[in-house]
C-alpha cells in the first residue's frame, strides 16, 4: 500500500495518541501508549523518555510498530502493566489495531523541550523515523487529543458563571494546563478555540 499517513487522517506537526509495539532481545513482545507526531506523509518523530521498554528495545532494534486503535483496554493494559501476548497478532502489530505502521529509525538524539513540565536535562530521546510499511484493516482515524480539551473547556466555560470562586479557579487551572497542550498538540482549529476562550476569559477579567 501507498505509504500515506493521510490516509489514517494523520496531519503533518500534529501529534497523536498511538500504541507502540516493539520486539526486546529476546523477541518478546511488548506494548506501550505514546505520542506520535506527523512529521511528514511518510515520516514521524517519537519523543520516549528514558527507563521504558519501549525505548530500550527501539535503540536495540532500530524499528518499531505505531499501531492506530481507539480500545480504551489496550491503553489501561498496556500503561498499568505488561499487555498479554494473546494480543499481538503477526509482525508484532495489535490484533485489534484499525491500522499499524513499521517505522525504521532514521536517527536518535537526546532531547528537552522547553514547553514540557518534565525539565531534567537528558531524560528523553527524539526518534525520528521512516515508514516503512502501512497497512489499513478498517476506516480510521488516528487520536488527537486536542479536540477533547477543547470539549471540555467550553464545558466549564459555559458553568463559569454558575459556580463559586474557588470552582473558578480550578477551572482556571484546568484551562491553562489545556490550553498548554492543546498549543503543543493540536489541529489549528483547536488552537484557534482554545484562544477565543482565554479571550473571553480575559473579558470576565480573569487571567487564564
Ligand atoms: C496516552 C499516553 C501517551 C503517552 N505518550 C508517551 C510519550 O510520548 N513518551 C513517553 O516517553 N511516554 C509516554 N507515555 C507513557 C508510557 O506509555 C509509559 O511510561 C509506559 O509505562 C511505558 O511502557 P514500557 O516500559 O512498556 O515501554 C504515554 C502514556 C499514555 C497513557
Amino acid at each position: 500500500m501507498e505509504i500515506d499517513l493521510t490516509l489514517i487522517g494523520m496531519k503533518k506537526g500534529s501529534q497523536y495518541e498511538t500504541i507502540i509495539t516493539t520486539l526486546n532481545s529476546q523477541n518478546e513482545p511488548n506494548a506501550a501508549p505514546m505520542g506520535t507526531l506527523c512529521a511528514d506523509k511518510d515520516k514521524i518523530l517519537n519523543r520516549i523518555f528514558k527507563g521504558s521498554h519501549t525505548l530500550d528495545n527501539i535503540i536495540e532494534k532500530r524499528e518499531y510498530i505505531v499501531n492506530i486503535t481507539h480500545d480504551p483496554e489496550i491503553f489501561r493494559l498496556s500503561t498499568l502493566g505488561n499487555l498479554p501476548e494473546k494480543y499481538f497478532g503477526e509482525k508484532n502489530c495489535l490484533k485489534c489495531a484499525d491500522a499499524y505502521f513499521k517505522c525504521e529509525v532514521t536517527s536518535l538524539k537526546e532531547a528537552v523541550k522547553q514547553s514540557d513540565p518534565i525539565k531534567k536535562k537528558g531524560e528523553a530521546i527524539v526518534i525520528k523515523s521512516k515508514v516503512t510499511e502501512l497497512v489499513i484493516n478498517n476506516d480510521t482515524k488516528a487520536f488527537n487529543r486536542g479536540f477533547g480539551y477543547v470539549v471540555e473547556s467550553l464545558s466549564n466555560f459555559s458553568r463559569f458563571d454558575l459556580v463559586d470562586e474557588a470552582k473558578k479557579e480550578i477551572y482556571l487551572r484546568n484551562f491553562r494546563e489545556a490550553n498548554r497542550i492543546v498549543t503543543k498538540i493540536g489541529h489549528k482549529q483547536d488552537i484557534k478555540a482554545m484562544k477565543e476562550i482565554k479571550k473571553e476569559l480575559i473579558k470576565k477579567g480573569y487571567e487564564p
